[in-house]
């Protein structure tokens, strides 16, 4: 079976002023070669709408990095997926480890969210990945495969959902798992998903830890990476075209 087309997303986190986030957006636009991966940036909130309008037709999706898992209501400082959908967003990120970590978000409020998006007609890209305390005590495998397990609708297709694999001790860390640690946890992210979906083979599974241009493609030519959630790299347009450069030809 032919991999799924790769995935390189771009997550800004809370970065860059309005100015640099439509610098960062149009420099990523000027670089995007149609026929490669999919790109996608992940802008703040208050940018996603300016970037929206750099992008134009630019071959380069937009995402948000959050939402709530109620289209509207009494919610104060929430954002619903459907007005990200408004202003232009394809994707939503949602179970990040820093969302899990800063405001508790555990696997149940991460499938509301995921829900949402699907509902709202966003393509939500779940997150997932152990603590290096989890690692070091040999539960790797069993937290990830807990997380998806909890955090990923019943009702998910490959083209409704992306997984993305975030070891949180390599995020913003510069250290990355081998090659065969993260093709140990794809293969399990793998099996899981073709064991509850029709369509398991299909589901787009990204790395994401400290991907950088110089080792985007030993990464991205891990079996069952189809793609990477990058952050720092992200926010330098040359370096995030470089990652993109480098994923697997033919997929
Ligand atoms: P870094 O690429 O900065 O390690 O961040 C990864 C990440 O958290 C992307 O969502």
């Amino acid at each position: 079976m032919s991999r799924p087309r790769a995935l390189i997303a771009g997550n800004w986190k809370m970065n860059g002023r309005l100015a640099e986030a439509t610098a960062l957006a149009a420099a990523v636009a000027a670089g995007a070669r149609a026929g490669g991966p999919e790109l996608l940036v992940c802008p703040p909130f208050p940018m996603l709408a300016a970037v929206k309008g750099v992008l134009g037709a630019a071959p380069v999706s937009l995402g948000a990095q959050d939402c709530h898992a109620k289209p509207a209501g009494a919610h104060t400082g929430d954002v619903s997926a459907e007005m990200l959908g408004d202003v232009g967003c394809r994707y939503v990120i949602v179970g990040h480890s820093e969302r899990r970590a800063d405001h508790g978000e555990g696997d149940a409020a991460v499938r509301a969210k995921a829900e949402a998006g699907m509902r709202a007609g966003l393509v939500p890209i779940v997150c997932v990945g152990e603590t290096l305390a989890e690692r070091d005590a040999g539960a790797a495998l069993a937290i990830v495969a807990a997380q998806l397990a909890g955090s990923i609708p019943a009702a998910a297709t490959a083209a409704t959902l992306v997984v993305a694999y975030e070891p949180v001790w390599a995020i913003g860390t510069g250290r990355t798992p081998t090659a065969a640690q993260v093709a140990e946890i794809h293969a399990k992210i793998r099996a899981d998903l073709v064991a509850r979906f029709a369509d398991g083979p299909a589901f787009r599974v990204l790395y994401g830890g400290s991907v950088k241009a110089a080792n985007a493609a030993e990464l991205l030519s891990v079996a069952n990476v189809d793609g990477a959630l990058v952050g720092g790299a992200a926010l330098k347009a040359d370096e995030f075209l470089a990652i993109a450069a480098a994923a697997p030809k033919g997929n």
